[in-house]
């Protein structure tokens, strides 16, 4: 299977090391749109249009399949995305609920879902939730943390005083939905400050777990083809890709 990875930016490479990971494709192709990045903050009608843009990008090659790794782009733009492309189209927000759902045996636990600022105000996760029989939820937009992995800051006392400013009055969940491509970086720092117990989900985990039920996938693929595309500076990102992913 060739397949296309979709993302605002660097982010969705933390979806692609689960994908290499779990050896499922043949060519993964990835478009972070780096010249627009951050999506979180822009506004639905926006989100789209760009959204849109990527998946007329993806028809310049024969996909069987589009991953959306963005949460951003999940929680506003999968309909319209659909609507135009001529292959299947999936997105991390219904995967990520799934996996909680997987995840948690008691409809009572307490979830918090952390996300940009955009996919926080969709609730997107919440609808996904509560579909689920999830209702016990609390949501923070903890957009800082966008940045903050962009300047590879992944622990210590910026990080921490962060925690504090968003978490401070939280309620211990029993899990943590990673709901943004950002924060599976920071989850070492994120499982220290939280308690022993919290179930963290992971956007790119929750994604093979949907696409192993979803699809058949007879063969594993050790050394699949990867070729990055991005519409600002394609070599800062492959220079993160190597940094990140085990290539
Ligand atoms: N990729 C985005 C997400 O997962 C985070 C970065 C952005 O704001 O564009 O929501």
């Amino acid at each position: 299977m060739k397949v296309g990875v979709f993302d605002s930016g660097i982010g969705g490479l933390t979806v692609v090391k689960s994908m290499l990971e779990h050896e499922l494709f043949e060519e993964i192709i990835y478009f972070g749109d780096t010249a627009r990045v951050p999506y979180g903050i822009k506004d639905k009608n926006t989100i789209i249009r760009y959204a849109i843009e990527a998946v007329e990008f993806f028809k310049n090659f024969e996909l069987s399949l589009i991953i959306v790794a963005c949460n951003t782009v999940s929680a506003y733009a999968l309909d319209e995305m659909r609507e135009s492309s001529n292959c299947p189209v999936i997105g991390v927000v219904e995967a990520g609920a799934l996996a909680t759902a997987n995840a948690l045996k008691n409809k009572q636990s307490n979830i918090l879902i952390l996300g940009t600022n955009a996919t926080i105000n969709s609730k997107a996760y919440e609808k996904n939730l509560n579909k689920l029989g999830f209702n016990n939820l609390q949501a923070k937009a903890t957009g800082l943390f966008v940045p903050l992995v962009e300047e590879k800051i992944y622990s210590g006392d910026i990080l921490e005083a962060t925690f504090e400013h968003y978490f401070k009055e939280m309620q211990t969940p029993d899990a943590i939905i990673l709901g943004c491509t950002h924060f599976p970086i920071i989850l070492p720092a994120l499982q220290n400050y939280f308690d022993k117990g919290t179930i963290f989900i992971h956007s790119g985990e929750a994604i093979v777990e949907y696409l192993e039920k979803k699809f058949d996938f007879t063969r594993k693929y050790k050394e699949p083809t990867l070729k990055f595309f991005a519409s600002e500076n394609p070599d800062a990102l492959k220079k993160i890709a190597s940094a990140w992913l085990p290539i």
